[in-house]
């Protein structure tokens, strides 16, 4: 595996390998590696000739109040992880690198940036469009691997792709949870330890909400009051948003049919968590 930490000498790396008629899967994280990454890199080993992971914690898609300086990080394990799935080449640039300059030029989100995360981190999407932006003109990917854990973030990456024609096919990947249920996230290492026993209250309350509509309830504000009683009820998490809303578009739903996303926020004492579940009606 080779850690390259410039993009000039990326960029060059990735032209090599397309003249040699490589394919290039490509992993975008922001390191502190788990299972939920690493599904995305066995897809990618799959799938491509050669497999790209990068590292690099985004300051832009962090808001001024948000855990930037606390978000946990850790190079070694990380660079043994990625070594041991084959990952050839590790993209770790600094800041400086990435962002040499105040940027004169940002992706700005305007559909599916309303809601959900866009609403409770005004900016965070814009500064998720402006990196994958600037990495794909890095890494030139054929393929990139994205966790529907983050599922709008999934939605608004789709857009971009379309709308600024990417010549590169992304592809979702199923969550990825602990055996208890609680999805993996670099950020669950910011629980205490009781807000880590009360976490899986999240995933909880999205299946009793799935098992609810199995049993036919079709209103939405019952589904969501299930929801919020249930992780009220059963942890010490503040919870920052429910939502309802058709998949991929992210819109209201009048009533519950097609494809719908359930997804929440919860704020713990040092940590947000986010989860989902994307659900077909009838
Ligand atoms: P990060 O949070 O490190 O996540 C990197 C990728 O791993 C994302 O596509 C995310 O959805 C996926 N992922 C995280 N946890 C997962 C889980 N439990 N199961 C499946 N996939 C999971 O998302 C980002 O970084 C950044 O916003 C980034 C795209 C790198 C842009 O800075």
């Amino acid at each position: 595996m080779k850690v390259v930490t410039e993009i000039r000498a990326m960029q060059a790396e990735m032209i090599h390998q397309k003249k040699k008629g490589k394919s290039i899967g490509f992993v975008p994280t922001m390191g502190y590696l788990h299972e939920g990454h690493l599904t995305l890199v066995r897809n990618a080993r799959k799938e491509n000739d050669i497999v790209v992971m990068s590292i690099f914690v985004n300051p832009l898609q962090f808001g001024p109040t948000e855990d930037f300086a606390e978000y946990p990080r850790d190079f070694d394990r990380d660079c043994a992880l990625a070594e041991s799935e084959k990952v050839d080449y590790l993209f770790y640039p600094s800041v400086a690198e990435m962002y040499p300059n105040e940027p004169a030029v940002t992706v700005s989100v305007k559909d599916r940036s309303d809601v959900l995360c866009g609403k409770s981190r005004p900016g965070h999407f814009d500064g998720v469009a402006t990196v994958i932006t600037k990495l794909f003109h890095i890494v030139m990917p054929e393929r990139a691997y994205f966790g529907k854990k983050d599922a709008q973030q999934v939605a608004v990456l789709e857009g971009l792709v379309s709308d600024f024609n990417f010549p590169v096919e992304l592809v979702a990947v199923d969550i990825v949870r602990e055996q208890d249920g609680l999805a993996k996230s670099s950020r669950n290492v910011n629980l205490l330890p009781d807000e880590r026993q009360e976490a899986p209250i999240l995933y909880k309350s999205l299946q009793a909400a799935h098992q609810a509509i199995n049993e036919g309830e079709r209103n939405p504000s019952s589904l969501i009051q299930l929801i919020d009683d249930m992780i009220t009820n059963q942890s010490s998490g503040k919870i920052d948003y429910i939502g309802l809303l058709s998949y991929p578009q992210l819109k209201p739903l009048e009533e519950l049919t097609g494809r719908i996303i359930i997804a929440l926020a919860v704020k713990f004492s040092k940590v947000r968590l986010i989860d989902n579940v994307i659900i077909d009606i009838d």
